[in-house]
């Protein structure tokens, strides 16, 4: 597919510099990210992206706009898991002002790629409440598939919520 062979955004790795942009988009997108997400929204909690999220069982990844260089979200692999599974979990949130223009789907898409070709993973999991309609509908396009439900699976804001887990596997990746 067409966003595929040339992406309008890059992945890197959350820095130091960064902070500031960083906590002003979290800032901004608290509407977009409510009761979904509750990103890193101190200097302190964005440092600890920055030392833990390169590598090991974490790797974060800003996904930025190539015209303007553009915070336009965020996606993290965690729980890496290596042995038999070579798994991790996916995790992601948008900035305000940059959703519903493709640019996370084709971040998601280039983490896809790192998650199966660099890191040789097998298998990807993400986690989402059933009535986050717009995730659904992220990880259905990039592939994943539903494999089922489970109740109260995460603890969110200090409640256990359901969720659906949408998976794929290293052979499932679109070319
Ligand atoms: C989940 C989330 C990241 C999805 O963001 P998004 O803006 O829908 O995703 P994209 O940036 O890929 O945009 C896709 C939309 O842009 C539209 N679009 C517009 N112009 C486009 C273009 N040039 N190319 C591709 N898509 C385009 C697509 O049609 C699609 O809309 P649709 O889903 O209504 O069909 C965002 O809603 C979010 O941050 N939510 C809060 C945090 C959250 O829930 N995280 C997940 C927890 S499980």
């Amino acid at each position: 597919m067409s966003r595929r062979k040339s992406p309008r955004v890059e992945l890197r790795r959350p820095e130091s510099k960064d902070v500031h942009a960083f906590l002003a988009m979290v800032g901004a997108s608290r509407v977009l990210h409510r009761p979904w997400v509750y990103a890193p929204d101190s200097e302190e909690k964005f440092q600890r992206l920055v030392d833990h999220g390169a590598g090991g069982r974490t790797e974060s990844f800003v996904v930025c706009r190539k015209t303007d260089g553009a915070i336009v979200g965020v996606i993290n692999l965690s729980e890496i898991i290596r042995g038999a599974l070579q798994s991790a979990f996916v995790g992601y949130y948008g900035a305000a002002g940059f959703e519903k223009q493709g640019y996370m789907t084709e971040g998601l898409d280039l983490v896809i790629r790192y998650a199966f070709r660099t890191l040789r993973l097998h298998r990807l999991e993400a986690n989402i409440q059933p009535e986050n309609i717009r995730s659904i509908k992220l990880a259905k396009r990039c592939g994943f598939r539903k494999e089922g439900f489970s109740p109260k699976y995460l603890r969110i804001a200090g409640r256990w919520r359901d969720h659906e887990r949408w998976a794929m596997t290293a052979g499932e990746m679109r070319s």
